[in-house]
């Protein structure tokens, strides 16, 4: 079956994999949201024997015990290891339903149904899954395909605004690492007016190309990390506070700052930072921080590298399109990226 599946008739796709696939029970997982929003789209899908399972929805409850209860629905369904799990949501879902399914009785098989842009686009490719484990995240995790990727651009409908930009720096992401043409056309539309079901597809294609040339991100597949080495350290910095940040939010910040240290490590030019910089801030705005603020998020981004010395592994650009890996990086070359970042103007 191929991996990644587009349909603009989900619960149609979806009985037709379900038939496809021998399994003892199906385990849906979805959250508070999800579960309100997409799953009356597709449970005329589902075998009437179906458990399902909620959980609340939100980045903070991407965690071990939010698994745990996950684990305890399941077990107490009796689910053998030829059940199947469907996860019905966004990255928060998919990354935790496919580590929970990966991990139960060694591994059950699961398919991942991505109803955010973000995890359309990103998340639910790739094989990468996982939780956040004391404030940091990611940080406990595995690799492991899921059966099938279905992508559904009609669960977007119910998407909250922010959420929907929040996946659009996935897709800059993916235009400014691998595709220089992508990126001046995403910029000649204002966002809000994007033809999603192309952009997903072409955005799909760029994320899977690297991914199956370097499934274990032994190198090239450290380019889609561009943005996110400093762009995770603020969402982290942010998640239990009230000015938490999106995924995206961060990761464009992120980008901007990166796009800094590209410009000073690997000749990034300096017009086309100030188009990537001026490009983002637009969409997204700014992020206020104070400078006091600084430290502990230098700290997330080195993480437990507490020496002086030490440096953290970034990907930069050397142009729009053209992204390079590997590249060391200290801790005062960071906090001279966020200063960069921090003393743009707004207007
Ligand atoms: N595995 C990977 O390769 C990978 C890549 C990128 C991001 N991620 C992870 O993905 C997560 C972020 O994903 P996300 O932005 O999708 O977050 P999310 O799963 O928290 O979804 C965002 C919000 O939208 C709600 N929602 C989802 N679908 C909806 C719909 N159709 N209608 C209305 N509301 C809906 C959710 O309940 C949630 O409140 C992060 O945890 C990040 O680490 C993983
Ligand atoms: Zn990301």
């Amino acid at each position: 079956m191929d991996p990644v599946i587009f349909t603009s008739e989900a619960e149609q796709t979806l009985t037709e994999i379900l038939a496809s696939l021998s399994f003892s029970r199906l385990v849906v997982l979805t959250d508070s949201n999800t579960q309100t929003h997409c799953l009356p789209k597709i449970s005329q899908a589902l075998p009437e024997d179906t458990v399902f399972i909620s959980v609340p929805a939100g980045e903070i409850n991407k965690n071990l015990q939010t698994c745990s209860l996950i684990w305890e629905k399941m077990t107490e369904a009796a689910l053998d290891r030829k059940a199947l799990m469907l996860n019905i949501g966004g990255g928060v879902v998919t990354d935790m339903g496919g580590f929970c399914a990966s991990i139960y009785k060694r591994g059950i098989r699961f398919i991942n149904m991505p109803t955010t842009l973000l995890s359309q686009v990103d998340a639910s490719v790739g094989g990468k899954l996982g939780i956040d484990f004391q404030g940091l995240k990611n940080h406990l995790g595995v690799f492991n395909e899921p059966e099938t990727v279905l992508i559904a651009q009609e669960f977007l409908g119910t998407l909250p605004q922010a959420e929907l930009r929040s996946g659009y720096a996935e897709i800059l992401k993916h235009g400014l690492i691998r595709d220089k043409a992508y990126f001046l056309e995403l910029k000649s539309e204002s966002w809000e007016s994007q033809d999603w079901e192309k952009l997903i597809y072409h955005s799909v294609a760029i994320k899977n190309a690297v991914v199956t040339a370097d499934p274990k991100e032994a190198g090239l597949r450290k380019i889609l990390n561009f943005g996110h080495t400093i762009g995770h350290a603020f969402e982290s910095y942010f998640l239990d506070t009230e000015g938490h940040l999106l995924h995206g939010e961060a990761i464009a910040l992120g980008m901007i700052c990166e796009g800094f240290l590209s410009f000073q490590k690997v000749g990034f030019s300096f017009e086309e930072l100030d188009l990537l910089s001026k490009t983002l801030f637009q969409i997204y705005g700014k992020v206020d921080f104070s400078p006091e603020e600084l430290d502990p998020i230098l700290d997330l981004c080195l993480q437990d590298k507490k020496n002086e010395g030490s440096t953290v592994l970034f990907s930069l650009l050397n142009s729009i399109g053209d992204c390079t890996y590997n590249i060391p990086v200290t801790r005062e070359e960071i906090r001279e990226a966020i200063l960069y970042y921090h003393n743009l103007k707004t207007a």
